[in-house]
């Protein structure tokens, strides 16, 4: 028999696989349902904007094609979006693979990352599977304490710092006034790769424009994602704004055409439908500002939020109530999950089903409070 754990990397050998929580088929089956939504991912509830699974199934003509020009079109029109020239946009098949592609270019066995815990799982666990030694720094009233980030980063010489923002799954946002300061306290030699997978979400103006650092100089990676506030989770759009030159180091570690045709055709229409979008995020700001309403009123204490996910502290056992809500058929994540028992972190959807999870969070409270 081969042993495996002696041929993989000795870093690999050390790691388990990423636990993403039950699947809705275990939940199903468990429960013996025949429906059940999925509010436990953070995935966009309100379907695709407008104009998207018509370009999907238009770019399907070229499926036998690599995807260079529309390769080409997609950083042209994620430029303009976002404030930056195409020489600056690295496409990737999700945020995911390109923290794997920024893990791979900045660290190696002995470098050390930091990472706020508690944040979005990858960051650590790409950064490990590359051999370096994980920094985890506590959140300080469930936000990112960049202070201590930035003291960690000194105290190690850290190669990277991973920031979410706004973070998942606690919801919270960096202050601008912070952000710069932040910066300035790095160590030479530290990179910030800032995650704004959630970005989206907020009004233009509520935005930190970190598209500037990299137009600067500064040493910062900006990464985005079209899973979710734009909905293509299953077709893996993310993208990264990078300095060009950083750029071409990316195109050494990323295999040439790693994004599928109709996943950049989709994220195309995603850009051109502004007024859709726009109206989107109203509809989302109204349906989270009524699920945290619904759940302080149910008796939970949901933290401020700003993308489609509300955290919030309950009076019940987590995983207790996440089991009670699975059995009606609504899954959402317990914090028990990822080390915050006493919490629930609940996706955002349309506003009838936001009625729904608060009328079960209350029926739960009554029956199963402490
Ligand atoms: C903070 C954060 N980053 C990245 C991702 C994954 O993004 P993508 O689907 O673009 O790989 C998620 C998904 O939940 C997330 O919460």
């Amino acid at each position: 028999m081969t042993d495996w754990s002696t041929l993989v990397v000795p870093a690999l050998a050390k790691l388990e696989p990423f636990a993403l929580g039950e699947t809705l088929a275990d939940v199903q089956a468990r429960h013996g349902l025949e429906e059940a939504v999925k509010l436990n991912w953070n995935e966009n509830l309100f379907g695709p904007l407008p104009g998207v699974v018509e370009a999907v199934r238009d770019e399907l003509e070229n499926l036998s094609l690599y995807p260079e020009q529309v390769n080409r079109a997609f950083c042209e029109e994620v430029a303009h979006y976002a404030g930056t020239v195409p020489e600056r946009i690295v496409p990737g098949h999700g945020t995911l693979a390109l923290i794997g592609s920024l893990a791979s270019a900045f660290l190696g066995p002995g470098d050390h990352a930091v990472v706020p815990a508690l944040s979005y799982g990858l960051y650590a666990q790409l950064s490990a599977v590359r051999g370096a030694t994980i920094e985890r720094v506590p959140l300080r009233d469930l936000a990112l304490d960049l202070d201590a980030m930035a003291r960690a980063a000194r105290e190690k010489k850290a190669r990277v710092v991973w920031i979410c923002d706004p973070n998942n799954p606690t919801g919270s946002v960096v202050g601008t006034g912070e952000w710069e300061g932040f910066l300035d306290a790095l160590p030479e030699g530290c990179v910030t790769v800032v995650d704004e997978a959630y970005i989206d979400y907020l009004p233009a103006d509520g935005r930190a424009h970190r598209e500037r650092d990299v137009e600067s100089g500064r040493p910062v990676v900006v990464l985005r994602s079209f899973s979710k506030f734009f909905g293509l989770a299953g077709l893996r759009l993310g993208y990264a704004i990078v300095d060009e030159a950083l750029a071409a180091y990316l195109g050494v570690v990323d295999e040439p055409f790693n994004v599928n045709c109709a996943g950049l055709a989709a994220g195309r229409a995603c850009l051109r439908a502004t007024d859709a979008a726009e109206r989107r995020r109203s509809e989302v700001a109204e349906a989270r500002e009524a699920l945290s309403r619904g759940l302080r009123e149910a008796g939970a204490e949901p933290l401020p939020a700003a993308a489609n996910f509300v955290l919030a502290r309950v009076d019940v056992d987590d995983l207790e109530l996440a089991d009670r809500l699975a059995g009606r058929g609504l899954l959402i994540r317990p914090g028990s999950d990822f080390g915050l028992p006493g919490y629930v972190r609940i996706t955002v959807g349309p506003a009838a089903l936001m009625d729904r999870v608060t009328a079960e969070v209350r029926d739960a409270h009554e029956t199963l409070r402490r």
